[in-house]
């Protein structure tokens, strides 16, 4: 596994209340604990992860500008996955390889939460796992560092 990349992931507005929010729809798990088990997943496939939450969509596209060429970024844009065209051309803008992440099924929900302006700009995207679906996009990075070293 290539030791300059990193992960770098984004947790977007009101994922810090994780574990107290809506638990019906998005569980009991803390947001300390998600990252937990990101970070023993990024550590199993040997990258590094570095953990950023921000309620703000400016503070959000800051963190995808500071992402290296070789970074991959896991964003969990929240609320701001189906209103932000400015986040959306922050990844397509530096052509960070993205993996777009919730822990519900977006396509299962309410009409406004059908539509996700980010994840055309993205490798893919994983929902309706819960805190899994973070695991998986620990997965999904291996398999894109494992494709870019195949060429
Ligand atoms: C979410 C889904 C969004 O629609 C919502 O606004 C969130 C959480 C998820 O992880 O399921 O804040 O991104």
């Amino acid at each position: 596994m290539s030791t300059q990349t990193k992960l770098v992931v984004i947790h977007g507005p009101n994922l810090n209340l994780l574990g107290t929010r809506e638990t019906s729809i998005y569980g009991t798990c803390s947001l300390d604990a998600v990252n937990e088990s990101i970070l023993k997943a990024s550590k199993e496939i040997g990258m590094k992860a570095a953990i950023h939450q921000s309620n703000s969509e400016g503070a959000i596209i800051d963190l995808i500008h500071d992402c290296g060429a070789e970074d991959i970024l896991i964003i969990n844009p929240g609320a701001y996955t189906h209103t932000s065209v400015a986040i959306r051309d922050a990844i397509a803008g530096t052509s960070v390889s993205a993996i777009e992440v919730h822990l519900s099924n977006i396509h299962a929900r309410e009409e406004f939460r059908q539509k996700s302006l980010i994840a055309p700009v993205c490798k893919g995207q994983i929902c309706g796992f819960g805190p899994d679906s973070y695991l998986l996009a620990v997965m999904a990075a291996a398999t894109i560092v494992r494709e870019r070293e195949n060429g």
